[in-house]
């Protein structure tokens, strides 16, 4: 006899729904064969259904009410691709209470709701799969939670963002400023009409927030991540970074310290030698150190249908091929057991330990520097490079560019506080996070 046909419906059948749909009727066969059996489609769920019908014509059933695929006991697998944390938390909520698996691409989710989902998948033995939600085609759940599995963690550093990675590309190799190359984002399709979740780093915090709970066995905590976006960047920032071997990257970090976890997004320097350094346009790449293994590098594709979809299916698979199997048996949702998560706590943004880029645009005269020196050495700062530019004819001021070596944030707050205060200094001093991610 043979095993029949797992049945899933889709809620959403936008750009990556219908991704979803055409890599699982392409691929049918060799999927099939991978899951053991066959995968299918057999209802969408989508407001705009007309749309929704010209794509899956009469292959699967097409209605307006999620709630129709919720309620159908045939359904095994719901496949939540609508987004944000309103309606979908409710359907997740209620598939999951209906004994359904859910495969869902929602970071913003999962990022902040993910303690109350996953604990309601466990007591109705279902399974939440989300590998779409992080770095779209890129396998990093599937490599943090079961291919590295015998390592001890210590960080996770990622372009995980590529609307950002987009804009940041365009700006070095293009000298621009950042709205100018939003705005043609926004005109070439790289960046949507409100791009506040991407550019402000909301989106990158809600992946690394996912990967920070599942390379080190800890809740889901959102709330306490360090959140600072790209849109104050300037061009020559970038320009001057290059100078010194670095290019900025929008990363989120997660790092293990003695004292708990740092949990970060923001512009950060990194030596144009690392690879991460040259991953340029769209594109996502996370860098994972394991005690064990070293470093490795994981690049792809972070967004879009197909790409999407294929995390999509392959979430579709792992659930068919464990669906008999007793829901103990299976990989937990956070990589650690249950009852061994722990309580470690993310640290707040001042004991965070980086080095730093700083540049200063201050008056051409004598001690100025000494003065800045002596501020960063009183807090234990130490300078491991410094540029400074000559004056432009008649202008007796310049830009001094310092790089540091690793300091706790709080001190360098306090630097950076005392050398502002300084008459030499002329502007609002520009710091930036650097990680050598050696
Ligand atoms: N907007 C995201 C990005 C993709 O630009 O990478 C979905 O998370």
């Amino acid at each position: 006899m043979s095993t029949p046909t797992i049945q899933v419906g889709l809620l959403g059948i936008g750009t990556v729904g219908s991704g979803t749909w055409q890599v699982l009727q392409r691929n049918q066969e060799e999927i099939r064969r991978r899951a053991g059996r066959g995968i299918a489609i057999t209802m969408v769920a989508d407001l705009d259904v007309a749309r929704a019908r010209s794509i899956v014509g009469d292959q699967a059933q097409v209605v307006s009410d999620a709630r129709d695929i919720i309620r159908n006991p045939a359904i095994d697998i719901v496949v939540e691709l609508i987004g944000g944390y309103g309606i979908a938390r409710t359907l997740v909520m209620e598939a999951i209470a209906a004994g359904k698996h859910v495969v869902t691409a929602n970071k913003a989710l999962l990022a902040v709701h993910g303690t109350e989902i996953f604990a309601a998948a466990r007591e109705k033995g279902v399974v939440v799969a989300f590998e779409a939600a992080v770095a779209g085609g890129i396998p990093i759940i599937k490599a943090l939670r079961e291919g590295l599995t015998a390592n001890r963690i210590e960080w996770i550093a990622g372009i995980i963002n590529g609307t950002t990675n987009f804009i940041l590309s365009e700006m070095r190799s293009k000298g621009l400023d950042f709205a100018e190359v939003l705005k043609e984002a926004q005109r070439l399709g790289y960046a949507e009409a409100d791009p506040t979740f991407d550019i402000e780093g909301i989106d990158a915090a809600h992946k690394a927030t996912l990967m920070s709970a599942i390379g080190f066995g800890i809740p889901v905590q959102f709330d306490k991540a360090y959140v600072e976006g790209i849109t104050r960047l300037s061009a020559v920032d970038i320009r001057y970074a290059e100078q010194l071997g670095y290019r900025i990257k929008l990363l989120g970090i997660t790092k293990r310290r003695d004292s708990g976890i740092e949990l970060r997004v923001h512009p950060t320097l990194v030596p144009t030698k690392r690879l991460i350094a040259n991953v340029e346009g769209a594109m996502n790449a996370v860098v994972v150190q394991g005690d064990a293994v070293g470093t490795t590098l994981y690049y792809g594709k972070g967004a879009g249908s197909e790409p999407t979809a294929s995390a999509v299916v392959a979430d579709l698979v792992d659930i068919t091929r464990l669906h008999t199997a007793s829901p103990l048996h299976r990989v937990p949702y956070l990589a650690f057991q249950p009852g061994e998560m722990k309580d470690t706590p993310i640290l707040p943004i001042d004991e965070v330990v980086t080095a730093f880029y700083l540049r200063l645009r201050v008056s051409d005269e004598p001690g100025v520097l000494s003065r800045v020196t002596t501020i960063l050495a009183d807090q234990g700062i130490s300078i491991d490079a410094l540029l400074q530019r000559e004056s432009a004819d008649g202008e007796h001021q310049t830009d001094v560019i310092i790089l540091t070596h690793d300091t706790v944030e709080g001190r360098m707050r306090v630097a950076l506080a005392q050398m502002q205060a300084l008459g030499t200094v002329l502007a609002p001093i520009v710091s930036l996070r650097k990680e050598e991610l050696a």
